[in-house]
């Protein structure tokens, strides 16, 4: 087990699908980006290295079970996520895994209620899957792409259900003051950045 202290906050290096030394009902917000399906491997463990994907699904679920018992009420979840293309490769034929869909199941399943979604737009970040190359497949006709250069993610976001107990006291409160400007950019359903 490995964990840091920075200024008031405690950072554990650790298993997500266990996250016993978190207290239940005492987070007001997780924000978290899972790693994507058989795309990135990072180090070959971990979640998204599973050979199936109702592995890999079974456990994202784990993980957030382990967060609605953390949540406090009205706690929220935010999951930037995004829907996966096959490796042509490895499964033979082009197609997308429902990431989106399945994760927004399995969080109705554990209790959350679908709260809100942001469709993030991160443009050429990452100069898109294709690095800006023109698409094959039917190229240059359009009936079949083989793959579309997604250059968007997903944000959900889901609550748990309950009163919100303890408020942030007013010192807090006015730290986390945005501007007019903010409120408006940030309150619209695509972030573009
Ligand atoms: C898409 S990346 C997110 C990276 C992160 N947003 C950042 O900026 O570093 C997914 C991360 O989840 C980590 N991961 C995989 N399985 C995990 C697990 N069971 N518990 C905790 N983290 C895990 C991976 O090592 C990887 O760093």
């Amino acid at each position: 087990m490995c964990r840091f202290q920075i200024q008031d906050s405690l950072i554990y290096f650790e298993d997500s699908q266990n996250m016993g030394k978190i207290k239940n009902d005492s987070v007001a917000l997780v924000v978290t980006s899972p790693p994507y399906f058989n795309y990135i491997e990072y180090g070959n463990i971990g979640i998204g290295t599973e050979k199936q994907y109702s592995e890999y699904l079974d456990n994202l679920k784990n993980v957030f079970r382990e967060c609605f018992r953390a949540l406090i009420p009205d706690g929220k979840v935010c999951i930037n996520i995004t829907n996966m293309k096959s490796r042509k490769d490895i499964e033979g034929k082009s197609f997308l895994y429902p990431i989106v869909a399945d994760v927004t199941n399995l969080m109705l399943s554990l209790g959350y209620t679908f709260f809100d979604e942001i469709i993030w737009v991160k443009g050429n970040a990452n100069n898109g899957a294709l690095k800006g190359k023109p698409l094959f497949g039917s190229y240059p006709y359009p009936p079949n792409p083989k793959i579309l250069d997604s250059i968007f993610e997903n944000i959900l976001i889901f609550k748990k259900d309950g009163k919100l107990l303890n408020r942030v006291n007013p010192q807090d409160k006015e730290l986390s003051k945005v501007s007019k400007e903010e409120w408006m950019k940030y309150t619209k359903g695509i972030w573009i950045f």
